[in-house]
């Protein structure tokens, strides 16, 4: 029988248990129990080959940049080596390409320089269905420069946008900015980005893409999608604790972004503020290379770009993660109590898979599972619009997410697990 993690099906890339031989973490016991990460969504687990480049920079590398000695030259190699990396994982320049502490902090950034031009005959349309870190900066310009703020709704039942009031909310309104997720960290949802961008584009307003739960899972193509700005976080990917920004480059350059005097001017330096997380950002590249690295078979032949690479890989993830996605969906939807939420298997969507028990609050389903070795995340997930929309804002919803590393064992263990719980109630 052919299973998702064959190589019959992706003979191209390494197997599930290659990928896991590499992540020293899925060693760890908890409780007499192999612990089963499904916290990804909230951040993944790190190859050894990723700390050991961050080991490396730190140990033999380590300074300041733009200096005349050795080690801080190395370090702007190191630092221009990575951007030209991140650029190729996202499809864009490497000029293009600024480095932060993380999404979040990026799009504060990104947000105040932009609405350094808007005013209150201005209006900015976010979602619903997106974490806050991609409502609250664009919030902020309500109270600092008066702009509107729209919010596109959400279909509960689907866990997908409203595309009628999106709609609405370009053409009724002179919105200058689109901020939208690419997929939904609560519901796994996956947004048509490219049609979302189309549409704001025929409204004359710019785009911003949060891209932190749809790029461990599908190869982000910023030219494809042809936003202005996207920002997403190496954490999330199997790298360290950094942010990624990217903008067009006649954005970066028209942007009046807050800056020091005698820092650079040029891009994408200019949008960096202070001293970077060099570790970090050289863990970051060393992470896009460990994905494209898993292309083991002729995919990954010497020939082929490591945008293609990535392209093979991430084509083979996809197919997995649904296979995990599809068997966890069917495998828990016969608990009797429980509520799933999202869209369906077989609709655009990461595998991450969301619920609650009726018997349990979600906070006792994640410490029940941690005792048996499940790591799952509880709560919002500052997803907060989502969540209120939903119902669950108070008690939140138990997250089940899949990552490279993620095996069919686990996910029979963690089905098996919630049927427990849900009969001990
Ligand atoms: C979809 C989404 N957007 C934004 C963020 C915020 O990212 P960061 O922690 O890098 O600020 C997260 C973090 O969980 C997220 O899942």
């Amino acid at each position: 029988m052919t299973t998702p993690n064959d190589r019959s099906l992706s003979p191209w890339i390494a197997t599930t248990a290659e990928i896991r031989a590499a992540f020293p973490a899925l060693e760890r016991v908890h409780q007499g129990h192999r612990v089963a990460y499904f916290d990804g969504p909230g951040g993944t687990q790190v190859p050894r080959i990723v700390v050991d480049a961050m080991a490396d920079y730190l140990v033999h590398h380590n300074a300041n940049a733009h200096w005349a000695f050795p080690t801080s030259m190395e370090t702007d190699s190191a630092l221009a080596e990575a951007r030209r990396t991140l650029a190729e994982f996202l499809n864009g320049s490497p000029g293009e390409i600024a480095f932060g502490p993380n999404m979040t902090a990026l799009t504060f950034h990104l947000a105040r320089a932009l609405g350094r031009s808007l005013g209150p005959h201005d209006a900015i349309v976010v979602t619903e269905l997106d974490h806050h870190a991609n409502v609250d900066p664009w919030r902020a310009l309500r109270r600092e420069r008066g702009v509107t703020i729209l919010r596109v709704g959400m279909v509960p039942e689907t866990g997908q946008l409203d595309w009628d009031d999106l709609d609405r909310c370009l053409t009724d309104h002179r919105t200058r900015l689109l901020a939208i997720g690419a997929a939904s960290n609560a519901l796994g949802t996956i947004n048509d980005v490219a049609r979302a961008v189309a549409m704001a584009r025929e409204a004359d307003a710019l785009t911003f893409v949060d891209a932190v739960h749809f790029a461990p899972h599908q190869l982000v193509d910023v030219r494809a999608w042809d936003c202005d700005f996207l920002a997403c976080s190496a954490y999330k990917f199997y790298g360290p604790h950094v942010g990624i920004l990217y903008g067009k480059r006649q954005r970066l350059e028209a942007l009046e972004v807050p800056k020091l005097e005698p820092a650079p001017e040029t891009i994408p330096e200019r949008l960096e503020t202070g001293t970077q997380n060099h570790e970090g950002i050289v863990g970051a590249a060393a992470a896009v290379e460990y994905l494209a690295s898993l292309a083991t078979g002729a995919e990954g032949s010497p020939g082929l770009s490591r945008r293609e690479r990535l392209g093979a890989v991430f084509d083979a993830l996809h197919q997995r993660g649904a296979a995990l996605l599809t068997a966890l969906w069917h495998g828990l939807s016969d608990i009797q109590g429980i509520r799933m939420f999202g869209p369906p298997p077989d609709a655009p969507r990461t595998p991450t898979l969301s619920f609650t028990l009726d018997t349990h609050p979600a906070a006792e389903v994640s410490r029940r599972l941690a005792a048996r070795g499940i790591f799952a995340s509880h709560g919002n997930f500052y997803a907060l619009n989502a969540a209120r929309k939903l119902g669950v804002e108070a008690d939140g919803l138990v997250r089940l997410g899949c990552a490279c590393y993620t095996s069919e064992d686990e996910v029979a263990r963690v089905i098996d697990e919630v049927h427990a719980i849900a009969r001990d109630g």
